[in-house]
């Protein structure tokens, strides 16, 4: 009986492209995927975009669009990446679809029926100019414990201290740059800590298989109290208030669901999307006990995968997990990926250099086992094993033989290779059981390593025999004829074996035979005809690796002569005032030949004498202009600078300019004028 599988990978974030990270968690379920398939199961593969939540909110409203035209956006940018790494989802849809909302609110509405819901009233910041909730990653202030400044509101980046957003010194919105408000507000939680979803999810984690063990260890640590009872699972605030970009809660006019609790419901409304296209039963495939419901995900989101999301499904009455497949994350030449920067290599990159996708997914099956270890993408070894061993072990082999079948034999395959030819394939087909545990057990780099000393054995044999010399001696066709049929026999096993997509259709076209299965591993060709040898795989040239992790252009070329700083959040920037000004006065300064002395007015006052309050600034501008090019323009200046005593008097401010970074090399200064109609005190953002 062929399985039932619905698999899915975990839904990217909607607010940027794939990584390579991302890539290397479809690569691992795809392989999976497909060895299934290649088993005659049924498998359906989804995945979605996970569209809601604070943050994608907010970089839509940066970028001036809906959240609905953001993440629509990014939609739109997947498929390249999806078939130019040959990953064959079934579906992608998005957990704004409608078929989310409609079973987030149905899991919802079941869970508050069977009492696991509680309302509770907490007290939160809240940014009075933005009109909204902050989230933890928008509140910035000083560290409690060292006092670092600019820390986030959980953790101090400085000292390490984890801490609420309330200990914050000095708390600021990282939105609006605002003073936060404490305001209260009622939320949903999710009663995890409740005796009955402990008891569930103690047996449904401890199941036996379910998960891997080290998983399960965690798993232990997150339930454990201490000695006082502390500690151990907690209620799950599931809601969160307008303005919220996600799904309304029902019976309430603006509260929605934190993002998480919809997002795993977006593996349901994928496959439910799916089977609507496909006019397939949804409710039915649910559940039918048959089917696997299986999960592969990153280590960082084992909790809500592995507690929230099956405490959820079993207590709305559905179908649980039987597996979550946790991976470890990606590095590259041991360095961890930058959140927003991704690793030195895109994706997109890796394919535009024209790179073959099925180097990677043969360099990162090859790295990859069942536990949940860091798998680290080194260039040297990179082109090593697709050199040494996928092209110059495997590839090889069909290399070596089809030339003279194709001359000698008519592409015509010998029906019976002999004695020792049996053994050699014998043994490749003997290795089938083992393979097909490795592809299970998701042991990919032991799979790997089995096939190729499969492809070991098989070209010693070819050693052995010489073709090359047997073609050049007479009486020696059948020979010849033997030995090259091995060859191909053994290379269509391996390719079988190695679950490599489009190398497989090449190699299928190559044989012209059907898409292979592992039931195929035995069924010899026999007196089968073959068709052309063409090359299927080149060798990696490695400057291609040097092109792949060479930077952008646009960050490569230093604009003026000096690099972009590092980057500052928007509140950073909102700590800095900067005015309309109005040049009123300026004048040279005795004893310098570098600063003019400038009045501006920037709208403040009056002062006690009724008069307007001016700013006193000596700008070193003096090389650019004369002070008469200067009365009456108006300019930008830094308004909240700590006043500066200088030996000339006080500078209260600074006035905005623009030169290369080598004055020298690249002459010249130029004062920022704003376009006519700005007036003075107004705030430049
Ligand atoms: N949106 C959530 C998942 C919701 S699932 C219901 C999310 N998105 S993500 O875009 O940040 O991550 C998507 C997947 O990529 C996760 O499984 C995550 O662990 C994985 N990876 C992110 N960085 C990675 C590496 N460096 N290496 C391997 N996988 C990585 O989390
Ligand atoms: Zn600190």
């Amino acid at each position: 009986m062929p399985r039932k599988l619905f698999v899915t990978t975990a839904l990217p974030y909607a607010n940027a492209a794939f990584h390579v990270g991302h890539m290397m968690e479809y690569i691992q379920a795809d392989i999976w995927v497909r060895y299934q398939r290649m088993r005659g199961n049924e498998v359906h593969f989804v995945c979605a975009d996970d569209a809601h939540g604070a943050p994608i909110m907010i970089a839509a409203e940066k970028a001036g669009k809906t959240p609905q035209e953001f993440v629509a956006e990014i939609a739109a940018g997947r498929q390249q990446y999806l078939d130019g790494f040959h990953i064959g989802f079934d579906n992608w849809h998005s957990t704004d679809g409608p078929e989310n909302h409609e079973l987030a609110q149905d899991i919802y509405r079941a869970l508050r029926k069977q009492g696991l819901i509680a309302e509770r009233t907490i007290a939160q910041f809240f940014d009075p100019v933005k009109n909204m909730f902050l989230p933890d990653r928008y509140i910035k202030g000083e560290c409690p414990r060292c006092g670092a400044k600019d820390q986030y509101g959980d953790s101090c980046e400085v000292c390490g201290a984890v801490y609420a957003p309330t200990e914050l010194k000095n708390p600021y919105s990282a939105l609006s740059g605002a003073t936060p408000v404490m305001k209260s507000s009622a939320h949903h939680f999710f009663e995890l800590s409740s005796q009955r979803c402990l008891d569930y999810l103690k047996e449904w984690t401890h199941a036996p298989g379910r998960l891997q063990p080290e998983v399960l260890n965690k798993i232990r640590e997150w339930f454990a109290t201490d000695e006082h009872g502390h500690g151990g699972l907690a209620d799950w605030d599931i809601s969160r208030d307008a303005p919220y970009f996600g799904i309304r809660i029902p019976d309430t006019d603006d509260k929605y669901f934190y993002v998480w609790l919809d997002a795993p419901v977006g593996y349901l409304a994928s496959l439910k999307n799916y089977f609507g296209k496909k006019n397939l039963d949804f409710d039915a495939f649910m559940a039918d006990p048959q089917v696997e419901q299986i999960h592969f995900i990153g280590k960082d989101i084992t909790y809500f995968h592995t507690l929230f999301w099956p405490a959820m499904l079993h207590f709305s009455g559905r179908k649980t997990p039987n597996h979550v497949f946790v991976h470890g994350f990606i590095t590259v030449s041991g360095e961890k990926m930058s959140k927003s920067r991704g690793t030195g290599i895109s994706p997109l990159k890796y394919l535009e250099l024209g790179m073959n996708a099925e180097w990677l997914r043969y360099y990162i099956a090859a790295k990859l086992n069942a536990k949940v270890e860091d798998v680290d993408f080194n260039p040297d070894d990179f082109v090593a094993r697709v050199n040494s061993d996928l092209v110059g072990k495997y590839i090889n082999i069909a290399s070596r033989a089809a030339g003279f079948l194709s001359k000698r034999f008519d592409g015509r395959l010998s029906g019976d290779v002999g004695v020792e030819g049996n053994v050699v394939l014998e043994h490749l087909r003997a290795a089938r059981p083992n393979l097909e545990e490795l592809y299970e057990e998701r042991e990919f780099g032991k799979a790997v390593r089995e096939v190729m000393l499969l492809a070991d054995r098989v070209n010693e044999y070819v050693d052995q025999h010489k073709p090359w010399d047997l073609a050049k001696q007479e009486g020696q066709e059948a020979a010849l004829h033997d030995v090259c049929t091995v060859c191909i026999e053994a290379f269509r096993l391996l390719t079988l074996y190695l679950v490599l997509p489009a190398l497989s259709r090449q190699v299928e076209a190559f044989l012209r035979i059907e898409p292979m299965t592992f039931d195929d591993a035995s069924r010899p060709l026999g007196a089968h005809t073959i068709g052309q040898y063409q090359h299927l795989m080149q060798r990696v040239d490695p400057k291609l690796l040097d092109a792949l992790f060479e930077p952008p252009a646009a960050a490569k070329v230093s604009p003026g002569g000096e690099d972009i700083a590092p980057e500052i959040a928007i509140g950073d920037f909102a700590k800095v005032d900067l005015r309309i000004a109005k040049i009123v006065d300026a004048e040279t300064v005795e004893g310098s030949d570098k600063l003019l002395r400038l009045t501006l007015d920037i709208g403040e006052g009056p002062d006690p004498q009724g008069r307007p309050r001016l700013r006193n600034v000596f700008s070193g501008i003096r090389s650019a202009y004369q002070p008469a090019d200067l009365i009456g323009k108006f300019t930008v200046m830094v308004a909240n600078l700590a006043p500066r005593k200088m030996k000339f008097g006080i500078s209260e401010g600074m006035v905005l300019a623009a030169s290369h970074a080598d004055e020298k090399a690249e002459p010249g200064l130029y004062v920022l004028e704003p376009w006519p109609g700005a007036t003075p005190g107004m705030r430049v953002r």
